[in-house]
């Protein structure tokens, strides 16, 4: 059986501004996550550049920083079984034009860049991406019943 796995989802400036951040935590809902942290932010661009950093010295670094900066996202952990691959699936490929029928950035995003949400690619970043936002997961009064952490890792922030 697959394990539980917490990943990390946002609701973009695009998203929050158009008012369709309900919606969107409704979808998510409806596809089984259950929702282990959720906050509104307003990124500063060192924050939004430290998120990204990966992606510094892409030439869509800039634009992204200031795209993420423009308005207040949310933030959430999200959990179920396969967390990581099945919000990537739900949320469709970058390129709004390029993703399928009935995921999220093919009903919401408007361009590659203004793409409604993002979700971690693999269960390394979202650990990282998840202690960014929600260092206290990972804290000792969060422990599973198992006793272990219910993500991985030590809380971390910036
Ligand atoms: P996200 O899944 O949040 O990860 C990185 C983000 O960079 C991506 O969604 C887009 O918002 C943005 N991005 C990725 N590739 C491009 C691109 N070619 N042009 C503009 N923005 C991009």
């Amino acid at each position: 059986m697959s394990q539980l796995e917490l990943t990390l989802a946002i609701i973009k400036p695009d998203a929050v501004t158009s008012r369709i951040a309900g919606e969107i935590v409704s979808i998510i809902e409806r596809h089984g996550f259950r929702i282990r942290g959720l906050r509104m932010v307003h990124l500063t661009a060192a924050e939004a550049e430290g998120f990204y950093a990966v992606h510094r010295g892409k030439p869509f670094f800039r634009g992204l920083v200031k795209f993420m900066t423009e308005g207040p996202i949310i933030v959430m952990a999200l959990e179920r079984e396969d967390a990581i691959q099945k919000w990537r699936e739900l949320m469709g490929a970058t390129d709004p034009e390029q993703a399928a029928e009935g995921t999220i950035r093919r009903w919401f995003g408007a361009s590659t860049q203004r793409n409604t949400v993002h979700g971690s690619d693999a269960s390394e970043t979202a650990r990282v991406e998840v202690a960014y936002f929600f260092p206290e997961i990972f804290s000792a009064s969060s422990r599973g019943p198992s006793g272990k952490p219910r993500g991985a890792g030590p809380a971390r922030r910036r």
